[in-house]
């Protein structure tokens, strides 16, 4: 019987996926879930076919230069390929892919979750209970924000931002949106496009980013941007805290420029920027976007097809390089 193919396991992986893993495959699996560093990455892969990282694992330039020639893919198990270099991967003939679509509704219901506890005031609200503060009910006390009916703004329609798109529309809200290009006027369903991100801001009472991390969206919501949102504003991001200049965001939730801040992603991950939590008017989440049972089931279940398709010599469906 021939060998199975050996397989690098970034994290530890839901149970369903790692016994297909262990059905089909030898997997290195990760049973202490801890993350391996650069040296961990390259000495761990000896041998192996493929590798499958989480946005955890930083699959750099230098680590992919390092890696050796018997890994011919890299699946990862995210949506988010920030973590992955695809020009050294493409350089060395590596197959990488990413597992789109399946957790669209569970980022999706996050990001309608940061909006609305941001906009009412839920952390203080909660932490009133729990440390035995609440002074009673108070017709003046704990006022925050109402959704409906407000207009949204997203920032990136892809697959996440059209979910949330029709979720707030259950809310009446308006939608507008920006995107590197237009989407089909079906999918659009009434949402207002503007090709300059600047021109939408001054519309957006709620600002939700849904887009990638790359180079061109590094920083992009910045000082001068945010002082283009309407006074009082929430801003949401469930996308990659890149996207985000930190020290323009907290000065503005700080000065009350913005209402609140919903945010599930941060840059240097899991060390956010201690400001954060001093703020009352942020509602914070630690990347739980796509964490339900069901979406990091089919996440792996999507990461194995790809894996299959590659390790059988098939395209796999979710191909980035
Ligand atoms: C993704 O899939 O990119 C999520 O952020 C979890 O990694």
């Amino acid at each position: 019987m021939m060998n199975k193919p050996v397989i690098l396991v970034g994290r530890r992986l839901p149970a369903a996926v790692e016994k297909r893993l262990q059905r089909d495959y030898a997997p290195r699996l990760n049973t202490d879930d801890e993350i391996y560093s650069a040296d961990q990455l390259v000495e761990f892969a000896a041998g192996a076919a493929a590798i499958i990282p989480c946005h955890t694992e930083r699959l750099s330039a230098d680590v992919i230069a390092r890696l050796p020639d018997s890994v011919r893919a890299i699946c990862s198990f995210s949506v988010g390929y920030d973590h992955i270099d695809l020009g050294a991967a493409k350089a060395r003939g590596i197959i990488v892919t990413n597992t789109p679509d399946v957790l669209s509704n569970a980022t999706a219901e996050v990001a309608m979750l940061l909006m609305l506890a941001a906009a009412r005031r839920a952390h203080e609200g909660a932490r009133m209970l729990r440390t035995d503060t609440w002074g009673d009910w108070s017709a003046t006390g704990q006022l925050g924000i109402e959704v409906t009916g407000k207009r949204l703004g997203i920032i990136g329609m892809g697959r996440v931002g059209q979910v949330m798109a029709r979720r707030a529309r259950g809310f009446d809200m308006q939608i507008h949106y920006h995107n590197r290009r237009r989407i089909d006027a079906d999918l659009e369903a009434g949402a207002t496009f503007h090709a300059d991100l600047d021109a939408m801001l001054p519309l957006c009472d709620f600002l939700s980013i849904h887009c990638p991390a790359t180079p061109d969206t590094t920083g992009l919501l910045n000082a001068e941007r945010i002082a283009r949102l309407p006074d009082g504003a929430v801003v949401v991001n469930t996308a990659r805290g890149a996207v985000v200049d930190d020290d323009a965001l907290i000065a503005a939730l700080q000065s009350g420029k913005l209402f609140a801040a919903g945010l599930d992603v941060f840059n240097g991950e899991p060390h956010i920027d201690p400001r954060y939590r001093e703020l009352d008017n942020t509602f914070l989440l630690p990347h739980i976007g796509s964490a339900t049972r069901e979406t990091r089931d089919a996440m792996g279940f999507r990461a194995l097809d790809n894996l299959d398709a590659i390790m059988t010599g098939r395209q796999p469906r979710d191909r980035l390089t």
